[in-house]
């Protein structure tokens, strides 16, 4: 069997046996899909068969498990569990944050430039209904993006949306500077951790959030259409949820009562959730990732993939490669860029090689896990130097 990225403390006996991805498969876009955990998948098919027998399901199925995700999700970023609420996307999160941040004509909202789009419209929608600004930061000459999204902070910034790791190359942003320089200019912080949660370690004590957002499909092993939603405990009780949920009302488990309709709702950030949250068929799947994840924790996953990443910027330079700095660049993925610039049929070429990366803006994205084989350097060194020179 190929030597794997390995896992330290007592890991499996082998950490790329966890994943169902077949020998002499090099995926290497986690940053699109994750490779799928095999008792992922197991529970995904349990999940079925168990909703075949409705009658077996009973009131406090509706909440249980619901409520066991949010708080290992609450775990993972070392928050209250009555802070974290279960979203079907970033766009939801970010639009339940639109929709409860105040903003005035004239201040301003600071993004990244190129930010990824959901974390982009609903400001965009926000700022224009209120006369508003929106401020794209793009770093100029040495500067590092921390720098530029700093600099940009003024005391008309009412929100500084940005993104954790960016999704195009893996650049880190420095959430304590950042969260320090909103917070002393009275600006509200959210932050989509889409591309590195579950594969960074991340501490919302570290930077104080307003709103933290991330899907569950990428870093976090999980499936599609399920992530995850952390709202600082400042915003709950005045809270405007985007749908009224049943769920989320006091007293929604005694379903003889439905209709004594209510205006309280459950505590924390419940309200902040999707309708039928109970997500019987992802649920379990989801549940089953951030275990694998709490096991192997986000730490040791980091360190282990920044091994790999830092070695194949050293291989990849003198092929006329470059990626950011490291000390700007998260470990577990790297955009590789080329002054040559790239072909447009780049992504079927490397596919038709058996190698899959993703191709985001003018970068070559690498995006491993613990299932990738040592000897995929090999294979993606190969493929570079014969299609992308
Ligand atoms: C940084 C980032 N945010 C969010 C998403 C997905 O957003 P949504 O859940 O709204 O589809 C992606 C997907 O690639 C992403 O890279």
């Amino acid at each position: 069997m190929a030597r794997e990225i390995a896992a330290a403390g007592t890991p499996p006996p082998s950490a790329r046996d966890a994943f169902d991805v077949p020998d002499g498969v090099v995926y290497l876009n986690c940053a699109s899909l994750a490779p799928r955990l095999k008792r992922v998948t197991a529970a995904g098919h349990a999940a079925v068969d168990r909703m075949a027998a409705p009658w077996n399901i009973h009131t406090p199925d509706w909440f249980r498990d619901a409520r066991a995700l949010a708080s290992a999700f609450a775990r993972l970023i070392a928050a209250p569990a009555q802070c974290a609420a279960l979203v079907p996307s970033v766009s939801y999160g970010i639009a339940a944050a639109a929709r409860n941040l105040p903003l005035r004509a004239g201040e301003n909202i600071v993004v990244i430039d190129q930010e990824y789009p959901s974390n982009y419209y609903s400001w965009r929608r926000l700022a224009d209904a209120n006369g508003a600004e929106i401020r794209s930061v793009r770093p100029a000459g040495n500067a590092s993006l921390t720098d530029a999204i700093v600099t940009a902070i003024d005391r008309r910034t009412a929100v500084v949306a940005v993104a954790h790791c960016r999704w195009t190359d893996g650049c880190l942003v420095d959430l304590p500077r950042v969260g320090e320089a909103a917070r002393r200019h009275g600006a509200a912080l959210v932050v989509d951790a889409s591309q590195s949660l579950g594969a960074c370690p991340l501490n919302v004590g570290d930077f104080q959030p307003d709103f933290l957002v991330s899907v569950g499909y990428k870093w976090l092993l999980g499936p599609y259409g399920l992530g995850y939603l952390y709202v600082a405990e400042r915003w709950h009780a005045q809270g405007e949820p985007l749908e009224e949920s049943w769920l989320h009302r006091a007293g929604s488990d005694n379903f003889a009562s439905l209709v004594d309709y209510t205006p309280d709702y459950q505590p924390g950030a419940a309200r902040f959730g999707q309708g039928e949250s109970a997500q019987f068929y992802l649920v379990p799947m989801a549940l089953e990732a951030l275990s694998q994840i709490a096991e192997w924790t986000p730490e040791h996953i980091h360190r282990q993939l920044r091994a790999w990443t830092d070695e194949l910027v050293a291989r990849a330079e003198p092929w006329g490669f470059t990626a950011p700095g490291h000390s700007q660049r998260a470990g577990h993925m790297v955009g590789l860029s080329s002054e040559r610039g790239l072909r447009p049929d780049l992504a079927r070429a490397f596919a038709e090689r058996g190698v899959y990366v993703g191709i985001r803006g003018s970068c070559i994205r690498v995006a491993p896990h613990l299932h990738t084989p040592l000897d995929a350097m090999d294979r993606l060194i190969e493929a570079l130097q014969t299609i992308a020179v």
